[in-house]
């Protein structure tokens, strides 16, 4: 550990996201930071692929992180405890980086490189490969990367050749997935690409260990806006009988397999004739409109867990979605029903959030 005058402490955190969407991560960490009375600015370029919140006061930022759950944050795909960004000279990149670490008395079990989601990061990628064995050397016989340390994480978000940043992870309260994006192969089969934003919000909020259970085979599920399939068919794969909803035509191999009901309904009216196992919803329309409706299903008990996106093409994306998820629960409380709500920007989603609830009782 350096002596204390020469320590370099963190002093923000940095989040990963969608490139174009660095707006929204700043509104929303600027609101966190308000609710949990922190006093700082969040930055993010356009287009960046990331943000960082500077705090401007003298406590520890790892309270902060600790206290902002990745799971509950919607557009951040990876979030950390970083150090002011480090320009290095291109003839010598290790030492920097080794003297940061050092100085900032850090200790970690694993070293990750990362860039932002942008074909300027991916042009990266061969620089990282030639770094990557020694300055795990370096940072080995420095101390920094041990067997046992907590499980932490070190990672460099490299934006530029000479341009790094260091951030550090902890068990529990992060993405364990590179650049925090799950990449998922397109099922042979599938209709739609589509299916892949379905597959990955039951990757995201459904334990593993729990998809037996919960996605289960016979299960009753209604798809509204269903067309061509993408989404149905992934519920299908799943063993679960769908009324698909859409006046378009569904997939002919997936009404072949006799697991789909195809009804050319308006999903806004249209009522299920038995309660459900689940709902889904990806219909382009306003926001507001689609929670209003989900909103009907849910108080009066419809299905016991929905998934649905809500389509942002506007530019103040976070306010919108937050306006909707807020009437979505009072909507409920109101009710008396009680549900596990939750809303992430996944990999797939586009100008789109995906939004999970889960009756509780
Ligand atoms: C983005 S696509 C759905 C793609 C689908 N999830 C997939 O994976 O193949 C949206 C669909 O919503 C349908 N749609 C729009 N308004 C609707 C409504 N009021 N009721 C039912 N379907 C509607 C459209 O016909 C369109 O097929």
């Amino acid at each position: 550990m350096p002596p204390q005058a020469d320590r370099v402490l963190p002093d923000r955190l940095l989040f990963y996201c969608r490139p174009g969407f660095e707006a929204d991560m700043a509104s929303e960490i600027t609101a966190q930071a308000e609710a949990l009375g922190w006093i700082g600015r969040a930055e993010g370029q356009a287009q960046s692929g990331f943000v960082q919140f500077v705090a401007l006061e003298d406590r520890p930022i790892n309270e902060f992180h600790r206290d902002l759950l990745l799971a509950r944050l919607i557009f951040a795909r990876q979030s950390l405890v970083a150090l002011p960004p480090l320009t290095m000279s291109r003839d010598d990149r290790l030492a920097p980086i080794v003297e940061q670490v050092v100085a900032a008395g850090w200790s970690f079990e694993a070293v990750w490189h990362e860039t932002p989601d942008t074909n300027e990061g991916k042009a990266l990628a061969g620089l990282i490969k030639a770094l990557t064995r020694p300055l795990e050397s370096a940072l080995r016989k420095r101390g920094g990367l041990r067997r046992k340390a907590g499980g932490r994480r070190l990672h460099l978000f490299w934006t530029d050749g000479d341009c790094v940043q260091l951030g550090m992870s902890f068990p529990g309260n992060r993405s364990e997935l590179p650049g925090g994006i799950r990449r998922l192969r397109f099922p042979k089969g599938a209709p739609s690409r589509s299916t892949l934003k379905l597959e990955e919000a039951w990757h995201e909020f459904i334990p593993r260990d729990e998809w037996e259970i919960r996605l289960a085979e016979g299960m009753q599920a209604a798809d509204l806006g269903a067309a061509p399939g993408g989404w149905t068919w992934q519920l299908v794969e799943r063993g679960m009988h769908v009324f698909a909803i859409d006046n378009g035509p569904i997939d002919k191999m997936l009404l072949a397999t006799g697991m789909v009901e195809h009804l050319r309904e308006d999903g806004f009216v249209w009522e299920p004739p038995q309660r459900l196992d689940w709902l889904v919803c990806d219909i382009v329309d306003k926001p507001a409109r689609v929670t209003a409706m989900m909103l009907r299903w849910l108080e009066r008990r419809w299905c016991r867990e929905a998934v649905f996106n809500l389509k942002l093409p506007m530019k103040r994306r976070w306010q919108e979605v937050t306006r909707c998820l807020l009437m979505l629960q009072e909507g409920l409380d109101q009710a008396g029903v009680t549900v596990e709500l939750r809303c992430r920007h996944l990999y797939h989603d586009r100008e789109e959030v995906t939004v999970h609830v889960r009756l509780l009782d």
